[in-house]
């Protein structure tokens, strides 16, 4: 038996006491498009709230303007005086270099998920290590994990090389829906985009719409992003980011078990 194992190859649930060294947990690949991922919707997150800071007005449909009753509207004040808030005062305009940086940052977070999820497919990955196991596709397994959690338990011997059924669910509900999402909704906001391909927005029901949806998805991955944080918590924090951050996970002497 080799004395490390990658979680692509699943270890042993149990670690013979001379391989109790540190298991590597997340391939360089992972890791990599993993960072540049947070750092692009750092920027994106950002800057998408400059730019909704300029018109924070919400509608339906194909078009959207101060004449028009919105579908609903973010109690702040607008960083144009052109738009009715409810305020009598304007925010600093930060319109130009949020647009710009936006646009950079979401070609980046495209291109980091083209080459995760082409690697993903093509190595078995998601398949392997993120598709939720035969086995716990019932809600007995989602239940027994939730107690886990709440109860602060200590993670089973084998999720210090794979994940469990809750983290394999938010992973591919953000990957294989909610990313694709709020591209899809994003490139639709795109003019360039969205005049070569129309049908981009009109399966939408039109730009405004498009923007409407944006918004939400995008609320929707932060909502991921703090469960995935609080599951962090749970599960040992600091081994958790070693291990994203090196590919390393360090295995106790009693087993596998994380430390805290
Ligand atoms: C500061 C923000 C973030 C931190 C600190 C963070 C941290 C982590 C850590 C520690 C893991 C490994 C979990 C484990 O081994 O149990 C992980 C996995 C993952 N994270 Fe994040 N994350 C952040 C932002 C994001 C963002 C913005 C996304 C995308 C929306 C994301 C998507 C994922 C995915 C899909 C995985 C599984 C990767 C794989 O194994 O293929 N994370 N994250």
């Amino acid at each position: 038996m080799r004395a490390e194992a990658c979680y692509a190859r699943r270890m042993p649930a149990v670690v013979p006491e001379v391989h109790k060294k540190q298991a590597l947990r997340h391939t360089l690949l992972v890791r990599v498009t993993h960072w540049l991922t947070v750092a692009a919707f750092a920027a994106l997150l950002v800057t998408g709230l400059e730019i909704v800071v300029s018109h924070p007005r919400f509608y339906w449909g194909e078009t959207g303007n101060v004449n028009m009753k919105p579908l609903f509207t973010i109690p702040i004040p607008a960083s144009r005086d052109t738009v009715p808030t409810g305020y009598g005062y304007t925010m600093p305009d930060e319109n130009g270099w949020s647009r710009y940086l936006h646009f950079q940052a979401a070609w980046v977070l495209v291109l980091t998920a083209l080459v995760y999820g082409i690697w993903g497919v093509a190595s078995g990955h998601f398949r392997r290590n993120l598709v939720p196991e035969r086995r716990d596709w019932n809600w007995r397994a989602y239940r027994g994990r939730m107690a886990q959690y709440l109860r602060r338990a200590k993670p089973d011997a084998g999720e210090a090389s794979s994940y469990n059924v809750l983290q394999r669910t938010a992973y591919v509900a953000v990957i294989f829906v909610l990313f694709p999402l709020v591209i899809w909704t994003g490139l639709a906001l795109s003019p360039g985009f969205n005049s070569a391909f129309p049908w981009f927005v009109d399966v939408l029901g039109g730009r405004q719409s498009a923007r409407t949806l944006h918004f939400f998805v995008t609320w929707r991955v932060v909502l991921f992003l703090v469960w995935q944080g609080a599951m962090g918590v749970v599960s040992g924090f600091r081994s958790r980011m070693r291990a994203m951050l090196t590919g390393r996970a360090a295995e106790s002497r009693a087993g596998n078990q994380e430390e805290r």
